[in-house]
């Protein structure tokens, strides 16, 4: 068990999606900056057991609520509840791109209703802030003229229906702040989250096959899956493979906090802030193949395919403006993050 800090309320936080992926990493270092936290989350792709993980870490239970965010009296009665909130972490959101493309209304019903839903809580309970999870995914293949992207880089047409969600979602926001100004937003868009929290207590699950590299990789490298499949390496890149940028999602966790702390202390900022939240290094997925490798001492059994449809070729992050503004910076190496992933692998398949 890990000892917790010396924890005093400061104030309370409500995480909806947050016995997810990167809500419930989140909500660790909330509390153990001291915040009070309420968890909504409806289990649609996430267990209830994180909430043991989480309180193993932190070493206390938080608040949880079995609520779909969609649903207004549900949602109104956790603010009737804990009237202490002062600011919600909005993860909650369907995110397969894939399933996107095959049920777009269930996406849309989803992370727009679930949105507009809280909003209008939010302005019931006067709850002023709120972080937003929007994704570097906005951003499409920027061109070569704004990679590194940094958050001026244009808004290109969406890919998916997931990714239209973000776009949606981020103008929502943007209208609602313009026709309310006690309304403050923090948008972060994500590149690449990876890896799990140190202790492996918690980390990403993903239901099924997954969709994502690191997830695979780690499932091949325990043996679930015969290889991975690199998804093609006739790009125009250094050696082929497509290039993201790959933010430890412990370091993803406390820009959230940041964020938070910036909204409740600093009175001049702007009503709606937007951060790309990056390592600002772009890794190609051959490369980080040999990082796994090279972090875990294991050989990983891949083979080259064709490209997977509607991959753009490389994006990676100018994280200036988080750095300096929020005073924050994803610098965890990148074999201790994959190091990591690997633990949380072998801790869920009990090798
Ligand atoms: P996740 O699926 O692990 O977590 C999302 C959580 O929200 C799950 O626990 C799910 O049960 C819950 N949820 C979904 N719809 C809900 C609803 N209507 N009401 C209540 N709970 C609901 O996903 P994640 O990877 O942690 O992503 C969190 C957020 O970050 C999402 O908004 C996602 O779009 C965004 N994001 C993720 C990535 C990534 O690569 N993981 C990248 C960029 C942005
Ligand atoms: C990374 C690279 C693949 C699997 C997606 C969403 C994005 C965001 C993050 C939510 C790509 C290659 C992958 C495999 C492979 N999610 N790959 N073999 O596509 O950058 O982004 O997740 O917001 O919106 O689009 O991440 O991990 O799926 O792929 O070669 O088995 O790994 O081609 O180049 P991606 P990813």
């Amino acid at each position: 068990m890990f000892t917790p800090l010396n924890y005093s309320s400061m104030a309370r936080i409500l995480v909806t999606g947050g016995t997810g992926y990167i809500g419930s990493h989140t909500v660790v270092e909330l509390m153990q900056k001291g915040y009070d936290v309420t968890i909504v989350d409806n289990l649609s792709n996430s267990s209830i057991d994180v909430l043991d993980g989480i309180t193993e870490i932190v070493g206390h239970k938080p608040e949880f609520a079995n609520i779909d965010c969609c649903n207004f009296m549900d949602l109104d009665n956790v603010f009737r509840q804990f009237t202490d909130i002062v600011g919600v972490i909005h993860f909650a959101a369907s995110k397969a791109v894939g399933e996107s493309v095959e049920k777009p209304l269930m996406y849309y019903r989803n992370n727009i209703g679930s949105l507009v839903t809280l909003l209008e809580v939010m302005k019931l309970h006067q709850v002023p802030n709120i972080v937003f999870s929007s994704s570097c995914t906005v951003y499409g293949q920027p061109d070569n003229d704004h990679l590194p992207v940094d958050e001026t880089a244009p808004i290109q047409k969406a890919l998916s229906p997931y990714g239209n969600t973000k776009q949606i979602n981020e103008e929502i926001i943007c209208d609602e702040a313009h026709a309310d100004k006690g309304l403050h937003a923090t948008i972060l868009r994500y590149f690449n989250p990876i890896g799990a929290h140190p202790s492996a207590l918690i980390g990403e699950l993903p239901n099924g096959v997954p969709q994502n590299l690191l997830p695979f990789i780690t499932q091949t490298a325990a043996g679930l899956r015969p290889e991975l499949k690199v998804f093609g390496n006739d790009y125009n890149t250094p050696d082929g493979s497509c290039i993201r940028d790959y933010i430890y999602v412990v370091d993803l966790a406390k820009a959230h906090v940041k964020a938070i702390d910036r909204m409740l202390e600093v009175k001049d900022r702007d009503q709606v802030e937007v951060f790309n939240l990056g390592t600002g290094t772009g890794l190609s997925v051959l490369t980080l193949i040999n990082e796994f490798e090279a972090a875990t001492g294991l050989k990983l059994p891949y083979t080259i395919v064709g490209r997977r449809e509607g991959d753009i070729e490389q994006v990676w992050a100018a994280p200036k403006k988080a750095n300096e503004v929020l005073g924050w910076k994803a610098d965890t190496p990148i074999r201790d993050v994959l190091a990591s992933a690997w633990k949380w692998e072998k801790h869920i398949r009990k090798l």
